[in-house]
């Protein structure tokens, strides 16, 4: 027996795919034919990872088929070893690259298989969402804070359950005054009402400033009324309040005039009629009219205001002169948009709402 023959035989015992007794190129091409043929009735049953792992470790790992054919080698006659070298090294090239295609091909289809569970179908329509939008009331109070700001005017808020006091007697009304029974209406105990106007702020206002004031103060207010297309027991008014040392009726005009041209537009005209207040002095009311049309529309109500509400909290009247009104919300946001009936500021008829968009 050769050295290489016994090597052979060594080499043979690790080999159990091997006959025994295997020398020369013939057995060799006849191993690589069996392999081959394997390899053809192993490749479709190669369907997932674990398979794939298992004929790697029993073809291609370091102790696998095709790495002990080279070992085989030395039984090979020595002038048709690099021939056999040959065939076994591209036996090796062709099943790497097989493996390999086939590798790529099982985890493509396992992420097919992955996507399609996962799925989700893009092409669906979403779920709208419907984008809210403001309110018409909070749309035109914005725009009339934006207007007085621009001007110079703080904006102040109070409460809407007031005092007596703040209510009336500090706005010049006592308790016995005629006026107060168009005011005095939703009571929450003795002494405390739903306010019916915002010119309560005024006074609290007043009670922790000096002048000058320049204040607006938007908010809800209440009153005893019954709801018909121009009335509703709640609405919103923005009450404004300057103070300074010697304004008088003419500033208001002014002031006035402006806001109906931002508000409104130009070519208004303006008409003051006497009106009286407890805390205003004189009183007016503001009525406006568009160009070309017959009807004077009525705003607000506004005055000077009564010097005893200026000596109330504590300001010299002699030195102090200002003026105050109070506007309706809901009245400007009517005659801005055409609105006929206060009543579709509260129903919250979305067919209303949206349209303000
Ligand atoms: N507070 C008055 C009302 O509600 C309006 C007003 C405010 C009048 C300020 C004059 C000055 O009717």
């Amino acid at each position: 027996m050769s050295l290489n023959q016994s090597k052979a035989l060594v080499n043979a015992k690790n080999d159990s795919y091997t006959p025994r007794t295997m020398t020369g190129l013939s057995q060799l091409q006849q191993q690589i034919e069996q392999i081959e043929r394997d390899l053809e009735a192993r490749w479709p049953q190669l369907t997932d990872s674990a398979s794939l792992e298992a004929f790697r470790v029993e073809f291609l790992g370091r102790k696998g088929r095709i790495p002990l054919l080279f070992k085989k080698m030395g039984s090979v006659d020595a002038e048709l070893r690099g021939q056999a070298g040959q065939l076994i090294n591209a036996l090796k090239v062709r099943v790497t690259e097989d493996f390999e295609t086939r590798i790529a091909e099982q985890q493509a289809a396992a992420r097919r298989q992955q996507l399609s569970t996962d799925a989700v179908d893009l092409s669906l329509p979403g779920t709208r969402r419907s984008r809210g939008h403001l309110h018409p009331m909070t749309i035109v109070q914005r725009e009339i804070e934006a207007i007085f700001m621009k001007m110079g005017f703080d904006v102040a808020t109070g409460p809407e359950i007031e005092t007596e006091y703040y209510n009336f007697e500090a706005l010049n009304i006592p308790a016995d005054h005629p006026a107060r029974g168009d005011w005095d209406t939703f009571y929450i105990d003795e002494k405390r009402l739903l306010r019916p106007h915002t010119s309560p702020v005024q006074v609290r206002v007043m009670e922790t400033s000096e002048p000058p004031i320049r204040i607006i103060c938007p908010g809800r207010c209440y009153r005893r009324d019954t709801q018909d297309a121009t009335h509703s027991p709640v609405f919103h008014q923005v009450e404004l309040l300057w103070i300074e040392e010697g304004l008088s009726l003419a500033h208001l005009k002014y002031v006035l005039e402006l806001f109906t041209e931002e508000f409104f537009g130009e070519g208004y005209e303006m008409l003051f009629s006497g009106d009286f207040f407890p805390f205003t002095e004189p009183s007016v009311q503001v009525h406006i009219k568009a160009p070309g049309a017959e009807n004077w529309m009525e705003i607000m109500g506004a005055g000077m205001v009564d010097p005893a509400v200026l000596t109330g909290v504590g300001y010299d009247a002699e030195k102090y002169t200002g003026f105050a009104f109070g506007l309706g919300i809901e009245r400007m946001a009517m005659l801005r948009y055409g609105i006929d009936d206060i009543r579709h500021f509260l129903i919250n008829d979305l067919r209303f709402i949206k349209q303000f968009s």
